[in-house]
């Protein structure tokens, strides 16, 4: 028998990629998405006929309660996140909210309705830095930024459910993805259109930061997998084993579009930057999945699909708040 989904944040860059692979199952597929700045309803338009969409935010407790009524979901995937660094630095109310209060709105709601099976989608950034080697699941958090800290504290209140009522839910914990779709404000998608619209690609620093990059097809299969194949009460780190110094990155950017390192423009660093972010994801290999596309290919494959939607992003990069 078809079970239902409920996927939130699934207008997101992330989200909408699960939501594509998830919309080709029989199961019901119910979105919900606050369609912030960062959502978009276009990311969705290939599978619009396979999916319910509900517009609505998390924070709102009420609503959220009477869609769980409605829509009785067995299963939830919990991908809606205030989720820019630099944003949470400026101003994290929207952070506190969103990624605290949402997310234990979420727990509630989903414990009331007697969902079978919980996945809450954090991010390696909750670990902190790491100067060498590689975080465990097993490891401490110890988030440096304020966005990181709003994570944290939602992994910590889905554990604690875990515990206390023996909540059926899971942790992941990827780390950088990039790809098609993503809101231009994370350091590939500005690169790219930066250099689009013939201005300079903006470093942080020196770029000598390092960052471990996934592909969000794979990103997205892994969700999948630890969905299917996770243990309750287990975290998960999604990583890809590729990571080098942000400038390295941008380079490779530049010269997919034929330029060099006369287009970077260094601009003042990012305080508190972590340095180095890098997790063992060996837990999830286990479950029988590996990352499939190579970091050469997806930044080819990224870097054609934005060059193919100027619109797309244009269009972001004015509506920019
Ligand atoms: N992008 C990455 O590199 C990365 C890495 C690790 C973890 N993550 C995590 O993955 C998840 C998805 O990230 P993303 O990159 O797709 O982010 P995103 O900013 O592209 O998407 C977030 C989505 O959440 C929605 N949203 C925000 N506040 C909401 C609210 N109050 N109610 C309902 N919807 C709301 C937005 O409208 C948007 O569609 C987040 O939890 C993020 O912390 C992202």
């Amino acid at each position: 028998m078809s079970k239902t989904i409920l996927i939130t944040g699934g207008a997101g860059f992330i989200g909408s990629e699960l939501v594509r692979q998830i919309s080709c199952l029989k199961d019901r597929v119910i979105v919900i998405d606050k369609l912030t700045y960062s959502g978009d309803l276009a990311r969705l338009k290939s599978v619009k006929n396979k999916i319910t969409f509900y517009k609505l935010d998390i924070t709102d407790n009420k609503r959220l309660r009477a869609l769980f009524d409605k829509v009785r979901p067995d299963y939830v995937i919990h991908c809606a996140a205030e989720t820019h660094v630099d944003r949470s630095i400026t101003d994290n109310t929207p952070f506190i909210k969103t990624n605290i209060m949402g997310t234990q709105n979420l727990i509630d709601a989903s414990r009331e309705f007697k969902v079978k099976k919980f996945l809450h989608v954090s991010t390696d950034e909750v670990y902190g830095e790491h100067a060498c080697g590689y975080f465990k699941e097993t490891d401490q958090v110890q988030p440096r930024n304020p966005y990181a800290v709003t994570k944290a504290a939602g992994d910590l209140l889905v554990q604690a459910a875990v515990k206390t009522y023996g909540f059926p839910a899971m942790i992941v914990r990827p780390c950088n993805c990039y790809g098609s779709w993503q809101y231009p404000e994370k350091l590939i998608p500005v690169v790219i259109s930066k250099i689009l619209s013939g201005q300079k690609a903006p470093v942080y620093g020196q770029g000598k930061q390092i960052r471990e990059w996934l592909y969000v097809e794979d990103c997205a299969r892994g969700i999948q997998k630890i969905f299917q194949k996770g243990i309750i009460g287990g975290i998960y780190n999604i990583g890809s084993g590729f990571e080098q110094p942000n400038i390295k990155t941008v380079l490779a950017i530049l010269k997919l579009l034929g330029k060099n390192k006369d287009s970077v423009a260094f601009v003042k660093d990012r305080p508190g930057h972590d340095f180095r972010y890098s997790v063992d994801f060996n837990c999830l290999k286990f479950l029988g999945w590996k990352p499939l596309i190579s970091f050469e290919d997806g930044l080819r494959r990224t870097v054609a699909w934005y060059i193919q939607n100027q619109k797309w992003v244009k269009q972001k990069n004015k509506i920019r708040r």
